[in-house]
């Protein structure tokens, strides 16, 4: 769980700073998209290196997935009768919020490919013309796209939030003072990826970039 977690944090930072370049421009930020399909080049033939990525972040969704089910039928194992009285402690309200969250993700992430890689359900989608189809997508008459975007990167946010933090619990040590450090962590980097993503919607919301 907390290794391919840390592999799909890793993934978000790049994708995160990758978005900021919008800010520096049109010619810019469709140069980067191309250069994102020549990664590894010379060595690498076109849209190799893409593909490499792509795999990997693939294998790492599945396995996140896969050890959160086996996780899940471990918790329940350990306790098969339910509690009478389920006291709302952190613990139940953070696995729950973890598992409609990692769902409510999953369905972005289709939409968000759907959208932004393939063009299937993006009303003005052209080919390598990156930085018009996040203009287009993020018009006003669009703010229900707007407002999914903004509820999937807030979900992104919460869910980072306690899964970094259970990550070091996982892979660090656990003493009182180890456990300080997880939580500041984790709520630096949530903070900082989640503003980093909504910059892009509130800048085109704003004409800022347009
Ligand atoms: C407002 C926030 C976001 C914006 C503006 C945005 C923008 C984009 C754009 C423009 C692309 C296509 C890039 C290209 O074709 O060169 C893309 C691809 C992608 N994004 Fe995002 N993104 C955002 C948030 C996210 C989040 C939160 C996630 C994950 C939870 C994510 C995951 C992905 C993935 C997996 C791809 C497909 C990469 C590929 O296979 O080519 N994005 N994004």
């Amino acid at each position: 769980m907390a290794v391919s977690g840390a592999v799909l944090v890793l993934y978000l930072f790049a994708h995160m700073i990758g978005n900021l370049k919008i800010f520096v421009g049109q010619a810019d930020f469709d140069h980067y998209a191309h250069w994102l399909r020549e990664l590894g080049a010379p060595v690498l033939p076109h849209q190799w290196g893409l593909w490499m990525v792509r795999i990997g972040l693939t294998v790492a969704v599945i396995a996140h997935i896969v050890s959160a089910t086996i996780l899940a039928v471990r918790a329940r194992k350990a306790r098969p009768v339910k509690y009478a009285h389920r006291p709302k402690v952190q613990g139940s309200y953070a696995a729950r919020t973890m598992r409609w969250g990692g769902v409510i993700i999953l369905l972005f992430v289709i939409y968000h490919i759907l959208d932004l890689t393939t063009g299937t359900v993006h009303p003005d989608f052209a080919h390598g013309e990156v930085y018009n189809n996040v203009v287009a997508d993020f018009a006003p008459e669009r703010w229900y796209v707007t407002l999914f975007y903004v509820v999937s990167v807030v979900a992104v946010g919460f869910h980072l939030r306690h899964g970094i933090w259970s990550a070091v619990r996982t892979l660090g040590q656990q003493s009182a003072r180890g456990q300080r450090i997880a939580r500041a962590v984790a709520l630096a980097v949530s903070v900082v990826l989640t503003a980093g993503f909504l910059s892009v919607p509130f800048a085109v919301m704003t004409g800022l970039v347009g």
